[in-house]
């Protein structure tokens, strides 16, 4: 069929910034009329029309609410601006990892390779007619796009005037594999809709021994759960962890994607996975059912991930801190060794102790995995991770909540290979992660979050809380008549990143308290929400004597809290006597 281009007259909307992983906002503001359509055309514009001309394009998400309009808008679009191809995952659903892995690995059946890609998602917040949407753009190298062309997206949006769309092209069937053609002005145009998980399946297949994980997961000794969360990982769940790795069905949790995640809040922490938290054994009451060896959820585009244990709780930050420790040796794709690690800023400094006792090239970049891309692609980092659930590794520029998983089952696998027959005990994740600390000391850490705080209250703390940074020997008089059991502050700023490949310079990233015994209290204003503000209170305390590394967190952390809240006025400022979420 041959279509036509039409050129429809727009004018700017106010808003369309994006945040620190794209545009992400309520539905209904979506919906407006050419909210999606300025904010496409203004990333077409900021790549360059010579660039869009003859590409070939992803654009496929989590499969929230709106999705399957949104993704039949860019079609489209993508063929009036003279798009090549868009590719297109079965029922729009492609998780973001699978996403980079797309751009970076897939050909098409004539060699194409992918330039980039849209990405429909608001990652780990609600989904549904009354809750959010998002979209953001990667490149060519399968990561975000950069704050250059970020910002160049933003400027445009702010002066567009008219978008090219092929209006009477019509809805492609997303539901099936195949390729539908087109004929445009200038020339083909092919949707290709392919099975969301091929690609990325050869992947990980690619990187882990998948013989020895199945090994482990077949074993009547270990027990195994994943819940998905209603997110996009379900679509790869049954795939890798049944028909791949043995599995058992009934290790599947809420492992159907919905577009409205079931109703539930698509974040993987011990707040919002509540299902896994009580088969884990980690709920109010016990479920008098004996909990497996091993859980693990993902948020609703599957890039994040949460890892527990019977009855134990791994934080995010030890987390990358053990798969860093571990990876030689349990890991085929790290058998010649690791380029070099990485952390964000307010992630704990657990993964520091590994880096310096492996002698391993070491980054601290601001929040916001896109920092971490630079890096692996100048070959500088294999393995990174961020407090907030983000886990991975140089395979893709994404994080990836499926590979982390499999990084876990992997060191398990690992470490159990003489125990899996026999009398002997299996080593679990707990043991794991109590040896860890025996020999490199624990960070004890938690994170406050303040969500939907008024956004002027919040900005007056951290006002306030730089003010206070001017003179150390004041905020030491402060902390000793709040507690005298801690340490003194050494030394406070904000966090300021020069990135060594690119020499880019990003400011005003967290406000850092820094203790003489290495303990941390940072403050940070979220860059993910979409209402009103968040402020994140991140606290950690480190603990070298491996005689002390065993206590309750909450108990070793509570005089830093009281710090926290105290020196920042919290309750003041914000007017809430507790946070909304403790991860
Ligand atoms: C997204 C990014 C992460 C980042 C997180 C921070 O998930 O992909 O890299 O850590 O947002 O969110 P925040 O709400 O703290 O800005
Ligand atoms: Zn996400």
């Amino acid at each position: 069929m041959v279509f036509k281009v039409s050129l429809v007259s727009t004018s700017p909307i106010d808003g369309q910034k994006p945040g620190t992983s794209g545009l992400r906002k309520k539905v209904k503001v979506f919906k407006q009329p050419n909210y999606l359509h300025n904010f496409v055309q203004s990333t077409f514009n900021a790549l360059t029309p010579e660039k869009v001309k003859g590409a070939t394009l992803v654009v496929s998400g989590d499969g929230r609410y709106y999705s399957n309009d949104a993704v039949q808008i860019i079609i489209k679009m993508a063929a009036a601006n003279g798009v090549r191809r868009v590719w297109v995952g079965k029922n729009t659903l492609l998780s973001t990892p699978a996403v980079s892995a797309v751009i970076r690995e897939r050909s098409g059946p004539d060699g194409s390779k992918a330039t980039g890609g849209f990405i429909l998602t608001a990652s780990h917040n609600p989904g549904g007619p009354t809750e959010d949407f998002g979209i953001k753009y990667n490149m060519e190298n399968g990561g975000p796009a950069p704050e250059s062309i970020t910002d160049k997206i933003y400027e445009n949006t702010k002066t567009i005037k008219e978008y090219p769309i092929a209006e009477d092209l019509p809805i492609v069937d997303i539901s099936a594999v195949g390729v539908t053609s087109f004929e445009g002005p200038e020339g083909k145009f092919d949707v290709e809709v392919f099975d969301s998980a091929d690609d990325y399946v050869k992947l990980m297949k690619s990187i882990f021994d998948f013989e020895s994980i199945r090994k482990l997961l077949s074993s009547p000794k270990f027990s195994f759960c994943y819940d998905a969360m209603h997110g996009v990982a379900g679509a790869y769940a049954h795939r890798i962890f049944v028909e791949e790795l043995g599995a058992q069905e009934s290790s599947l949790l809420n492992c159907v994607p919905k577009e409205d995640f079931g109703g539930g809040h698509p974040d993987p922490n011990l707040t919002y996975a509540k299902e896994l938290v009580a088969r884990m054994g980690l709920g109010k009451s016990d479920t008098g059912v004996e909990p497996p060896e091993f859980g693990a959820a993902a948020d609703g585009d599957a890039d994040r991930n949460m890892i527990l244990g019977k009855r134990f709780f791994v934080t995010p930050s030890d987390s990358v801190a053990i798969i860093a420790a571990n990876a030689i040796g349990a890991i085929p794709y790290f058998s010649s060794g690791l380029k070099g690690v990485a952390r964000s800023m307010p992630t704990s400094a657990a993964l520091d102790v590994v880096a310096k006792s492996l002698n391993l090239k070491f980054f601290e970049v601001p929040t916001g995995w896109k920092f971490f891309g630079n890096l692996m692609d100048a070959g500088m980092c294999s393995v990174c991770g961020e407090e907030s659930f983000g886990t991975g590794s140089d395979h893709i520029r994404e994080k990836d909540g499926i590979w982390a998983v499999l990084a876990w089952l992997s060191i398990l696998a690992h470490k159990n290979k003489e125990n899996l027959e026999g009398d002997n005990k299996l080593v679990t994740v707990e043991d794991i992660v109590r040896k860890h600390w025996a020999t490199y000391g624990r960070h004890y850490y938690t994170r406050y979050d303040y969500e939907n705080v008024d956004a002027g209250k919040a900005k007056e703390l951290m006002e306030h809380l730089v003010k206070l940074q001017s003179s150390i020997p004041e905020v030491n008089k402060m902390v000793k008549g709040i507690r005298s059991d801690v340490a003194n502050v050494s030394s406070a700023d904000e966090f300021e990143y020069k990135d060594p490949v690119d020499g880019s310079i990003s400011k005003h990233q967290g406000i850092r308290y820094l203790f003489e015994d290495g303990s941390r209290l940072v403050f940070r204003l979220s860059g993910t929400g979409s209402e009103g503000a968040t402020i994140r209170l991140y606290i950690e305390q480190y603990e070298k004597d491996a005689s002390k590394t065993g206590r309750e967190s909450h108990e070793a952390l509570s005089p830093l809290v009281d710090i926290a809240l105290k020196l920042s006025k919290m309750e003041e400022f914000t007017g809430r006597s507790a946070p909304t979420v403790i991860t």
